[in-house]
């Protein structure tokens, strides 16, 4: 049994980056809850599968880990607010451009993308930056599970209790976040104006080329601290190769980069972002 989780680990790791170790505790546990001769066929069948088969599918969603709540990290969310973007924005104002891309990879079910559309629109609605309207503004956030996705793109998140969106709402967000009864439940819908800004799609960060290019503002936060050094290299590459010169790129306080090609890291106590410099 010992082997068999070792094995499906090691496919994980090869395909989504995951490192073996921490998935193989998981695999374990599943294959316990099986009879012997159920096991070697389950395990068979998706050791022979492909990346898009089905059945593998079903079985990396189990071992995902899609934690993810509003304004998660709020003082780096709060340094991007009062740092990075005005100076993104002026750049692009300088050069009397006004679109705005921003990409969030491992987006699970959205509230991250949500998160950066509210503060990116405060910062245009801002003197400094404007105005909104005059901004030709672009969110994508992708994710490897399509499942997650889903619940992206219906985006209706429900205030359950315990471990929900809405867990750690920082005093400077409250605002955003004033439930609204529905059908009994307290529910919060997106800005509609936002929300048809955004897409949603699926992007493997270990394999696929950038679904976009030229973009602003890279959020990747929380999923390298998953990646051995191999798939936490090529992850980071593919984002930096969707920054436009002097774009940023976000990662989680915990994902532990120390060197990024073609990036330099800008420190600040409140949080470590990398910019592609401008002649990359
Ligand atoms: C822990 S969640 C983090 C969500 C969000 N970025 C945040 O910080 O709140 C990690 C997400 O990364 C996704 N993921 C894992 N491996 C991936 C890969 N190889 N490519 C793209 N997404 C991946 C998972 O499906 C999951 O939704």
């Amino acid at each position: 049994m010992e082997e068999t989780s070792t094995r499906l680990a090691h496919l994980i790791e090869e395909r989504i980056g995951m490192q073996a170790k921490l998935s193989i505790p998981r695999i374990a546990a599943m294959l316990e809850t099986m009879a012997p001769a159920a096991r070697q066929t389950w395990s068979k069948s998706l050791l022979d599968s492909q990346p898009d088969d089905p059945s593998w599918l079903d079985f990396i969603e189990d071992i995902f880990n899609h934690e993810t709540f509003f304004f998660r990290h709020p003082r780096q969310l709060q340094h991007l607010a009062e740092n990075v973007l005005p100076d993104l924005i002026r750049a692009r104002r300088q050069r009397g451009e006004t679109r705005f891309r921003v990409w969030c990879a491992g987006c699970s079910s959205g509230e991250e993308v949500h998160s950066i559309a509210l503060l990116v629109r405060q910062s245009l609605a801002s003197p400094e930056g404007g105005g909104v309207g005059q901004w030709d503004l672009e969110f994508l956030g992708t994710d490897l599970s399509s499942r997650i996705l889903d619940t992206a793109r219906r985006g209706h998140y429900v205030a359950s209790p315990g471990l929900n969106s809405f867990r750690d709402i920082p005093d400077y967000a409250q605002d955003w976040f004033r439930a609204v009864l529905h059908e009994g439940r307290d529910v919060w819908s997106p800005d509609p104006d936002l929300a048809r800004r955004m897409r949603f799609l699926p992007h493997n960060l270990t394999c696929d080329p950038p679904p976009l290019g030229d973009v602003d503002l890279v959020l990747c936060r929380n999923i390298l601290i998953y990646f051995n050094l191999r798939h936490a290299h090529a992850a980071i590459a593919t984002l930096a190769q969707a920054l436009r010169p002097g774009g940023i790129l976000v990662l989680g306080p915990a994902d532990g980069l120390r060197e990024a090609p073609g990036l330099e890291m800008v420190c600040d106590p409140q949080a470590v972002v990398w910019r592609k410099r401008e002649a990359a």
